[in-house]
């Protein structure tokens, strides 16, 4: 807080590869709902993937770092690290982001790297997470916002948001019924964490003050549709 008591406005990029779903509901809810930030960059490693086409679209700025045969990952991070440096981000947000990070990287960064996992984490944490859900039989499922930590998809829970898990569901339903619910947790948790209302206690978190029937990081989705 400055001390006008104010929020001072945080610098976020968000790193995707290929949609940018998220991407755009972030940029969306950050606009109508005026958050303190500022999105100083998408990032992606090719400039040929929807989610960079809608983030010119939406006039935000963006960064393409390519990634080349010749460089290792460890190079690669570094390049990434160096474009965040430069444009001082405080926030980095993988949303869709599919390439592993390094060690380095990641620490680097802790404490400010955020992702959004579809599934209850620690379940079902990979690739392919729906086709996952569906052959465990399990009645629900959902998102995760996690911290980033050096072990893939499994750093502390920030939040999470559940859906239903239908008798005629496919990959695709439940898909797209986890995506809309992504749509909703991820903004609410950037937004509480960039205004500082998430306290961060080892692997728990809660939201400061949150009333007593209400917890803005449970979203429990029961609709079906
Ligand atoms: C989302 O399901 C997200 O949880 C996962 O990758 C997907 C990205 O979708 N990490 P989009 O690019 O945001 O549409």
């Amino acid at each position: 807080m400055d001390p006008a008591g104010r929020t001072p406005v945080q610098r976020l990029a968000i790193l995707i590869s290929g949609r940018g779903s998220n991407m755009q509901a972030i940029a969306e809810a950050a606009r109508t709902e005026h958050w303190p930030a500022v999105i100083v960059a998408v990032i992606a490693h090719r400039d040929d993937i929807a989610g960079i086409q809608a983030a010119r679209g939406l006039g935000l700025p963006v960064r393409i770092l390519p990634l080349s045969p010749d460089l290792t990952r460890a190079d690669h991070d570094r390049a990434l690290a160096g474009c965040l440096d430069e444009l001082a981000c405080d926030w980095i947000i993988l949303a869709g982001y599919l390439r592993i990070l390094s060690t380095d990287f990641v620490q680097r960064f802790a404490g400010r790297l955020v992702n959004i996992h579809p599934s209850l984490l620690p379940a079902f944490a990979g690739l392919r997470t729906h086709r996952q859900a569906l052959a465990a039989g399990v009645k629900v499922h959902g998102a995760t916002v996690h911290l980033v930590t050096e072990a893939l998809d499994s750093g502390p829970i920030l939040a999470q948001a559940v859906v239903p898990v239908l008798p005629d569901d496919d990959e695709e339903r439940l898909a797209k019924r986890v995506l809309r619910a992504e749509h909703r947790l991820y903004p609410v948790v950037l937004r509480g964490l960039l205004e500082g209302r998430i306290a961060i206690d080892g692997c728990r978190s809660h939201w400061r003050d949150a009333p007593a029937d209400h917890d803005p990081l449970l979203m429990l989705m029961p609709e079906a549709a």
